[in-house]
C-alpha cells in the first residue's frame, strides 16, 4: 500500500498523522514513512534527525544514495527532509523520486508520504500523476473550522480531478465548531483537538508513544484503515510479533546459559 497524506491548506496536521499513523503501523507491518516536503519538511524534527547530513533534498539533488537517507526510529524506516535553510540549495531532480520509490516498494509492506501542501511540480503528488504510479491513496487531513472544510472540500476535487486514489477525509483538531454533516459521506474518521499533541516537538518524539485522547482515536482509525486496504489485523500482527521477539530473546538467553554452562565444564 502506498497512502499519502495532503491538503492545499498548510497547518492542518498532515505531518502529525501521517507520521504517528506510520509509527502505529510499523508495530506491525514493516513500514517507510517519506516526508515529501522538500522545502518546509518538518518530519526530522519529530524523530531527532534535524543534524543528519543525508535526507530526501540531498538524494533528490544527487549527493545521497537512497541507504544513506533511511533512518529507523523503533520499527519505523523514515526519510526526512533538510530543516535548514540550505534547503535553497539543492537543485531537485525530481524523477530521482521513481526509483526511490521502486526499490522501497520491494522492502516495505506500507509506503506512508506526507505531502507538502502546494500544487507546484516539485510536489511529488502533483509532479508523478499520470505517469507513474506513486500512490495508490490519498487521504485529506483537515481542520474543523468553516475555511478549512473548504479546503478540504477543494483538495478532494483535485485528487478525484488528478485520477488519483482518494479515501476520505480525516477531520483533525476537532472541537465540534462546525457542522461536518454536509460532508460526512466523505468523512473516513475524526481526531480530537488535543493540546498534548504539541509536546511531540519538544520531546521529538512521536505522540503516538504517549497514551492521549488523539493517540487512542488515531490508533483505532490506524485499525480501521489497515483492515480494510491491507486486509490485516494490526493487533493480532502485532502480538504475533512480540512473541516472536520473546522467543527469540529466550533462545538467546538459553544459548547465553549453554556458553555459561560450557565454560564452567
Ligand atoms: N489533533 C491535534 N490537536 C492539537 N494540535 C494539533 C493536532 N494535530 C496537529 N496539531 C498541531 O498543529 C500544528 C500543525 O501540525 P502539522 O505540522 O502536523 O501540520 P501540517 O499540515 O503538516 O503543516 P504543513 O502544511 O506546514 O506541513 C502543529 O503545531 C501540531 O502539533
Ligand atoms: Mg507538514
Amino acid at each position: 500500500m502506498k497512502i499519502g497524506f495532503y491538503n492545499i491548506q498548510g497547518g492542518t496536521g498532515k505531518t502529525t498523522v501521517a507520521a504517528n499513523f506510520a509509527y502505529i503501523l510499523s508495530q506491525s507491518v514493516k513500514t517507510v514513512l517519506i516526508d515529501c516536503d522538500i522545502y518546509g519538511g518538518t518530519t526530522a524534527l519529530l524523530f531527532d534527525l534535524e543534524d543528519k547530513e543525508h535526507n530526501l533534498n540531498t538524494y533528490l539533488s544527487g549527493e545521497s544514495t537512497i541507504d544513506e537517507i533511511i533512518y529507523n526510529y523503533d520499527d519505523l524506516a523514515v526519510i526526512p527532509t533538510e530543516v535548514s535553510s540550505k534547503v535553497f540549495g539543492y537543485k531537485a531532480d525530481i524523477s530521482r523520486f521513481e526509483n526511490l520509490i521502486n526499490i522501497l516498494e520491494e522492502e516495505y509492506d506500507v509506503i506512508v508520504y506526507d505531502f507538502p501542501p502546494n500544487i507546484t511540480e516539485d510536489n511529488p503528488l502533483i509532479g508523478y500523476v499520470g505517469e507513474f504510479e506513486l500512490v495508490n491513496k490519498v487521504v485529506i487531513v483537515g481542520e474543523d473550522s468553516v475555511p478549512s472544510i473548504v479546503n478540504s472540500l477543494k483538495s478532494m476535487d483535485l485528487i478525484r480531478d488528478l485520477d488519483i486514489g482518494f479515501t476520505g477525509i480525516i477531520v483533525n483538531k476537532y472541537r465540534g465548531l462546525t457542522d461536518i454533516t454536509e460532508i460526512i459521506e466523505d468523512v473516513i474518521g475524526i481526531l480530537p483537538y488535543d493540546p498534548n499533541v504539541e509536546r511531540q516537538w519538544v520531546e521529538s518524539s512521536p505522540i503516538a508513544n504517549i497514551k492521549t485522547k488523539f493517540t487512542k482515536e488515531l490508533t483505532k482509525l490506524t485499525n480501521e484503515l489497515a483492515s480494510i486496504y491491507l486486509e490485516k489485523d494490526l493487533a493480532s500482527l502485532r502480538a504475533l510479533k512480540l512473541a516472536k521477539a520473546i522467543s527469540g530473546i529466550t533462545e538467546e538467553e538459553k544459548s547465553e546459559e549453554e556458553t555459561e554452562f560450557k565454560d564452567l565444564e
